[in-house]
């Protein structure tokens, strides 16, 4: 393959340091670096030192926190996916706005190429890869782990040595992290043992919920239209606001997930998930679906969160489906606007209280006092006619 110019996702990591003498090595070809600030709580100043000492011509270092929560994170948010209803997506809704950030630089630039550090048996090279095609069909995608003689971190270490890489002097957690705004991914190492209960040190954004404090704490959640605008009664900013659920509910353990997913390539794989405030407010948005939203309204946008979240986490970000599907909860969330009460509290964030200017909900209809609007005895002819299919059948059956 012949490449003038590549673009390459860069984290700062020994992985990526390495890819950058690798890319020159192998291609022949200069290799800009590209870091996206999606709240992964680094310095990012060090990282474009780094990438130009590492050989790079140019470093590009951008903080794009607020279009990840605007333009990614909330299109989820507002069908409540979750992958195998579980995952809040974190790592997958990143992975396309790197990318479109990547394929503009490459257009800019001039670039023929973009290069990601991902492995051959992940989602991740899907998301890069599928992405990257569908925004601009003619680049090329380089994933040099898929196809570099290097077969462990020990032969990395040996190569950037060779090279001048600086390598990491603090040991290494054996596990693979991957941290933004909205979440934090780990996997690997003896977690790969489903059997084996993750130590409490793999913990970074939540408390363990045995030593979260003995009293519950009540945030008061506002949404307009389906995204989150104010907490405690004070209105914010979505980066600002998201951080502080973090901050939040991760005090009080909540957030913790711990599954054996289904990847795309076709294996299951343990994951370990920490995602305080998606859990918080997911939790306080359901609530106020479940206020606003007739039963069937309900009950497709929950199939249908399903799909969104599989379109997600499969790569398939920069598609039709998905933007069609965008219409939909748009819709569904024109009247998604109220406040919900959540209650943190060792490990769990549950909805107490929510109240709408748009609910269905009628007290006159579901009450049992004497206020009761309900007429009782219709309800006779309602299970006449509805259970009438179900009566002709058994008479049917019967007579044989
Ligand atoms: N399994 C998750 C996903 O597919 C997390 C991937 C985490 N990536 C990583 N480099 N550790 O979205």
């Amino acid at each position: 393959m012949d490449v003038k110019r590549v673009v390459l996702a860069y984290s700062g990591g020994l992985d990526t340091s390495v890819i950058v003498k690798w890319l020159q090595d192998k291609y022949g070809c200069e290799v800009i670096t590209y870091t996206a600030d999606l709240g992964q709580n680094e310095e990012l100043e060090p990282i474009k030192e780094k990438a130009l000492k590492v050989g790079a011509v140019k470093a590009y270092i951008e903080d794009v926190r607020e279009e990840f929560l605007e333009d990614y994170v909330m299109k989820a948010f507002k069908f409540g996916a979750l992958y195998e209803g579980k995952y809040p997506l974190a790592t997958a809704l990143g992975r396309p706005l790197i990318t479109k950030k990547m394929i503009e630089i490459a257009k800019n630039e001039g670039a023929d190429a973009i290069a990601h550090g991902s492995t051959g048996k992940g989602n991740d090279q899907v998301r890069f890869d599928v992405s990257a095609v569908a925004l601009k069909p003619d680049i090329k995608v380089i994933a040099p782990v898929r196809e570099w003689e290097l077969k462990s971190r020990d032969e990395e270490i040996e190569y950037a040595k060779k090279h001048g890489i600086p390598v990491p002097v603090t040991k290494d957690k054996p596990y693979s992290i991957d941290r933004n705004i909205w979440g934090l991914s780990i996997e690997a190492g003896p977690l790969e043992d489903p059997y084996f209960e993750p130590p409490e040190d793999i913990y970074s954004m939540t408390e363990d919920p045995l030593k979260a404090p003995d009293k519950p704490e009540y945030v008061e959640i506002d949404f307009e239209q389906g995204i989150p605008v104010a907490l405690n009664g004070e209105r914010m900013g979505l980066v600002e606001l998201v951080d502080q659920a973090n901050k939040l509910a991760g005090k009080h353990g909540v957030g913790r997930i711990d599954m054996v997913e289904n990847r795309l390539v076709g294996i299951k794989s343990r994951e370990i998930y920490e995602a305080p405030a998606a859990t918080m407010l997911l939790e306080a948005k359901r609530s106020l679906d479940e206020l606003i939203l007739d039963r069937e309204t309900l009950h497709l946008k929950d199939q249908l969160a399903l799909k969104y979240a599989e379109l997600v986490y499969y790569g398939y970000w920069f598609c039709e489906l998905r933007e069609a599907l965008d219409a939909f909860a748009d819709k569904l969330n024109e009247r998604a606007t109220g406040t919900v009460k959540v209650k943190l509290y060792k490990g769990k964030a549950t909805a107490v209280a929510r109240k709408s200017p748009y609910a269905l909900y009628s007290k006159e209809l579901a009450t049992y006092d004497p206020t009761d609007k309900f007429v009782h005895k219709y309800g006779e002819a309602f299970c006449y006619i509805w259970g009438l299919p179900l009566k002709v059948a058994a008479q049917v059956k019967n007579k044989d």
